[in-house]
């Protein structure tokens, strides 16, 4: 017979990894949520590197008031590399039991939920992560907390620097977030009527990006915009402005949008999702249902395990390439 789930009385909320917009909304969601469950509930500042340094704090209502509307996180946030010590982490679970909290949620990406994954397969920590990344890269779940907004900023710029564009008949290449995950790109792309879109795990097709920007300039078109995710190195979008001025004697202007794209007023549909998954998290813990992650998942909110979340996602919107260049023909 599987073991009996203990009861949980205490449950603490951190931030780790890239902020993004609807974290603050999340936050409120999960301490709103397990004080309406009756538990004490805690807030860890700085992610994992705040919890390692017990920078925990009791939280109620008020301490999650007004924060709805803001970007960031009023937990701040880290990337704590020595969480990936295996003496770390037990340091980490010694603190939680120290400070009687029996379980964790985690807001955060890839790395953060492994982090959460490792407490709970160590040493017991009943886990329940919240997607929470403007890079919309965490498998299982359609969409991330942050995504909707990060990309409606980019569109926002997108569509003024168009106005340039057209004004003086340019190419622009714009750059946008996303190290590894080509999502913002492609929406962006969708919802610009870019040319053409560079993402990582596509190499770069200067002959096709020329004839692109040729095609539109046949029908009369003066502007184009070439929509690229930053990949490893941040400046990508020069090393192609170069590439095409040298192969193609194009010259283009680059716009490197970066972390703008991070910050700002949560969306509606940030704040909404974000709001729902605190309330399914912390309903999780108190009814077993751990290590778990929350996803959204054909238009609604669940609970599903951990490690269907873990890793990243490899396919994004498949057709969304195809969109793009259909419809700015
Ligand atoms: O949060 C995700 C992300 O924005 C990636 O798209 C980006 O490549 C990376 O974080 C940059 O993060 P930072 O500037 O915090 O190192």
């Amino acid at each position: 017979m599987p073991e009996a789930k203990k009861e949980i009385k205490s449950i603490a909320v951190l931030t780790s990894g890239g902020d993004s917009p609807g974290m603050n909304c999340a936050i409120r969601s999960v301490v709103r949520t397990a004080i309406s469950e009756g538990l004490d509930v805690y807030g860890i500042k700085r992610g994992y590197s705040g919890l390692l340094e017990g920078a925990i704090e009791k939280m109620d209502a008020s301490s999650v008031g007004n924060i709805m509307q803001r970007g960031g996180t009023m937990l701040q946030t880290s990337r704590c590399k020595e969480f990936h010590e295996a003496e770390t982490r037990k340091e980490a679970a010694n603190i939680l039991r120290r400070k009687a909290i029996d379980a964790l949620v985690v807001i955060g990406g890839n790395g953060s939920y492994q982090g959460a994954a490792l407490l709970n397969e160590e040493h017991g920590i009943p886990v329940v992560g919240i997607p929470g990344t403007i890079d919309n890269d965490i498998s299982g779940t359609d969409y991330t907390v942050g995504f909707d907004t990060a990309v409606q900023t980019a569109v926002e710029a997108v569509d003024k620097i168009r106005d340039t564009a057209h004004s003086h008949a340019r190419t622009f290449i714009v750059e946008v977030m996303g190290r590894k995950s080509p999502a913002i790109a492609l929406h962006v792309g969708v919802c610009t009527g870019a040319e053409n879109v560079v993402f990582p795990s596509k190499d770069v097709d200067y002959d096709e990006i020329i004839s692109d920007i040729k095609r539109g300039a046949k029908r009369g078109k003066n502007s184009s915009i070439v929509v690229v995710a930053e990949g490893e190195v941040p400046g990508l979008a020069y090393n192609i402005q170069e590439n095409l001025y040298q192969k193609h004697k194009l010259k283009s202007h680059v716009c490197i949008l970066g972390h703008i794209q991070r910050g700002g007023r949560p969306s509606p549909i940030d704040r909404f999702l974000s709001s729902r998954m605190g309330f399914e998290a912390v309903k999780g813990l108190v009814e077993g249902n751990y290590p778990s992650a929350t996803a959204y998942r054909k238009g609604e909110v669940e609970l599903v395990p951990l490690k269907e979340c873990l890793g990243k996602k490899t396919e994004h919107m498949p057709q969304a390439y195809q969109l793009v260049k259909t419809l700015s023909i």
